[in-house]
């Protein structure tokens, strides 16, 4: 990309980074009225987004082991049991657990956006399953910590994905499993499937892989160095480790006037097309519903840690999946007992586990080359444990608030777990 070899700016990068976190305390003390006011369902997504189409819908708040309060949705089987029904009157087989873990910059809602008939985590409980709805932290219903308060200590937003692998994960699975004494099926989309790949390959850590009998990971991103979004590879090379050690931890707010000067920064640079961000963004997505795209535009975007922001550009650059780099041997020493970040080693996940891959040829986030790497990573998985279905017409989005979502990828999903019980 000629963009990028003549792109020597990084300090214009850097000069609008330091007015994106100068300004933040002001805009941190805006969301703060936003968020009791515009969005004030207090009593969180089921409230906002569930209750209305007539499910049950339970809140759970889950504390991880950094004290952050997640909230969790159960949105319980929603037909009765005759549904299964061909092996005759009710049997008493308990309904088998699903969690739905969002991506980046969004939250739970991203399962409940179309109508019923449309959206993931309701087709799922008309299909008997039994539901769960994960929302990482700083995402407006977890904003919460037992001791940091997320507008006023920027502690609160000390933490990257390696955070959520190491902490939200586990808390959330351990909590569903301890509710239901069953192991779960598990669906990521985008960073929720970076989550899961790196989680299952870490070993036994925190008794996560164990208790996942399966996985559905839609528009896959592990390696991210093909990315053809250029705002996405623009703004990962603005995003340095410097800025978190230089200005401080911060949340990074898409709503917020800052991060609004930032995006028109990026959006002025040649190549970079912004007429249309969304595309711009996770690519020419073909299934959407215009009015669920302005719905979830106006409610969606969430805020995640500048430093979180970093990391995942360190992935975009490196090539490499590894935690978090300091950007300083000492510090990597300090944390690491390395001068370089461990490696997330994916031909360590479990040949065993079922995992089901879905991924798009118009994807700019996800891109096909990218896939492929990990898919080489997989080449020794067990091969009647891997399917892996490719939609040519599928960008990241229509994965899922996809029109035609049901017919190409839940049908499939909901097979694909039912052959494993
Ligand atoms: C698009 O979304 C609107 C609002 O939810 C809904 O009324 C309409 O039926 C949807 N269109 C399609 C084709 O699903």
């Amino acid at each position: 990309m000629a963009l990028l070899s003549n792109f020597g700016g990084v300090a214009v990068f850097a000069s609008m980074m330091i007015t994106l976190l100068v300004h933040l305390p002001y805009q941190v003390i805006s969301t703060s009225r936003t968020a009791s006011t515009v969005e004030g369902f207090l009593g969180g997504l089921c409230a906002s987004s569930v209750h209305i189409h007539g499910y049950k819908c339970q809140e759970f708040q889950v504390s991880t082991d950094d004290g952050y309060i997640l909230s969790v949705q159960r949105i319980p089987p929603h037909r009765s049991s005759s549904v299964v029904g061909s092996d005759g009157p009710k049997t008493s087989r308990p309904s088998p657990p699903v969690l739905l873990q969002h991506g980046l910059l969004v939250d739970g809602m991203t399962w409940l956006l179309n109508s019923p008939g449309q959206s993931l985590a309701f087709i799922l409980a008309d299909s008997g399953f039994d539901v769960w709805i994960s929302n990482i932290r700083g995402t407006r219903f977890s904003r919460r910590h037992v001791t940091l308060n997320a507008n006023i200590n920027p502690e609160f937003w000390d933490w990257t994905w390696d955070d959520l692998i190491m902490n939200d994960l586990p808390a959330v699975i351990n909590f569903i499993f301890k509710q239901t004494g069953q192991k779960l099926h598990y669906v990521g989309h985008s960073l929720g499937t970076l989550m899961a790949l790196a989680s299952f390959s870490s070993g036994n850590e925190k008794q996560v892989v164990d208790k996942v009998k399966s996985a559905a990971l839609l528009s896959p991103i592990a390696y991210l160095s093909h990315m053809t979004t250029a705002f996405g590879v623009v703004a990962a090379r603005s995003f340095v480790g410097e800025i978190t050690t230089m200005f401080g931890l911060a949340e990074f707010n898409p709503k917020g006037e800052p991060v609004a000067i930032f995006i028109k920064a990026i959006c002025a640079q040649p190549g970079v097309d912004c007429y249309d961000l969304l595309t711009e963004l996770t690519g020419k997505n073909c299934c959407l519903n215009s009015t669920v795209v302005d719905l979830f535009l106006n409610t969606e975007p969430q805020p995640t840690s500048t430093k979180n922001l970093v990391h995942l550009a360190q992935t975009v650059r490196d090539g490499r999946l590894a935690k978090y780099d300091y950007g300083n041997a000492n510090f990597n020493l300090e944390h690491y007992g390395n001068v370089k970040p461990p490696a997330y080693d994916l031909t360590r996940i479990p040949r065993d586990l079922p995992i089901f891959l879905s991924y798009g040829g118009r994807d700019a986030l996800s891109d096909v080359k990218d896939m492929e790497a990990l898919l080489d990573d997989l080449k020794n998985h067990d091969i009647d444990k891997l399917h892996v279905q490719y939609i040519k017409d599928y960008a990241h989005v229509d994965f899922i608030m996809g029109l035609t979502a049901n017919d190409l990828v839940y049908n499939q999903i909901i097979k694909f777990f039912n052959n494993q019980q």
